[in-house]
């Protein structure tokens, strides 16, 4: 019994929903194979394209499927093959592909004791590992795809955001690692009520936007006035950017979860397309490594 999977990409916080919104990339994602085996252990066996540990309790992906054999009583051993496309420290969610791929994977093989809900608690188990934190805002969009809003917490809840089918997103990956754990510790642990109501306006209106398929509503509530200003330091060229995928037709643009990508949504293909060129002509004239990739959110 195998399963090979797509575990997808995903863009954090988008702007205006720090810890609570997130968005799965179609076309950018780790590939994982899962095997049912008879060892009563969970095992790494291979991990190609990053040096990652192979330790079951040291590994997002180990870790997370442990704890979905551990809720159900299961005995079943795991192998876990990991073909890992995204870096890991790159903010579009790298943590978080391997470990909801790995419990979607094992749930499926399992015979899906476990609702997506379930899938989310488990994986979360993984970010906590990674971070330090366990926030839902990669995994939950990793395992129902699109958009996702984590309402809560504590209850657990989370809501599948309808977007717009033309909806792009442009993720630009500067070369450079930024540990999410490290990206947390620079933020105050309390905001102004000012910045509250700026935000949770945004958070609405990003929300509303999508559901009534207004872009111009989605371009203005893209803004984030509480956590970007103190992140945007460790991103070089932050602001060109910024500046030159609004010039470029984005509806608008802010930091990939904890960084140092940077994603920017737009209206159509053709749009996501300028988009990229004007990332590239910006990042190519510093001499740091990137890739850049193009999604519809769906
Ligand atoms: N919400 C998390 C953070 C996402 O910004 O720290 C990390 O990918």
């Amino acid at each position: 019994d195998s399963i090979k999977v797509f575990c997808p990409a995903t863009v954090a916080n988008v702007s205006c929903g720090f810890d609570v919104l997130g968005l799965a990339l179609d076309t950018v994602g780790d590939e994982m194979t899962l095997t049912k085996t008879n060892s009563g252990e969970v095992r790494i066996t291979e991990i190609l394209g990053q040096d990652l540990p192979l330790e079951a309790d040291k590994n997002v992906a180990g870790v997370a499927v442990k704890a979905l054999l551990e809720k159900g009583g299961f005995k079943n051993g795991i192998d876990i093959k990991i073909d890992k496309r995204i870096k890991p420290g790159s903010g579009i969610g790298s943590s978080a592909a391997s470990s909801a791929g790995a419990v979607w994977a094992v749930n499926h093989l399992l015979g899906t004791p476990f609702d997506t809900l379930d899938l989310v608690r488990f994986a979360m188990e993984g970010e906590k590992l990674a971070s330090g934190a366990a926030h839902a805002d990669n995994v939950a969009p990793a395992l129902y795809g699109g958009f996702t809003l984590v309402r809560s917490y504590d209850p657990l809840d989370i809501i599948k955001i309808d977007a717009p089918a033309e909806l792009h997103a442009t993720v630009i990956h500067p070369q450079i690692q930024v540990k999410t754990a490290d990206s947390r510790n620079i933020l105050k642990q309390s905001i102004s009520l000012k910045d509250g109501i700026k935000q949770w306006g945004n958070l609405g209106g990003l929300i509303a936007g999508l559901y009534t398929q207004d872009y111009a509503l989605i371009g203005r509530s893209l803004e984030d006035h509480i956590v970007e200003p103190l992140r945007a330091i460790l991103i070089p060229q932050f602001q060109e950017v910024k500046q030159a995928v609004l010039e470029a037709g984005a509806l608008g643009s802010g930091i990939s979860g904890s960084g140092p990508s940077i994603f920017a949504l737009s209206e159509g293909t053709e749009n996501a397309e300028k988009v990229a060129e004007a990332m590239y002509q910006v990042y190519s004239k510093t001499g740091i490594e990137f890739d850049i990739h193009r999604s519809p959110i769906n």
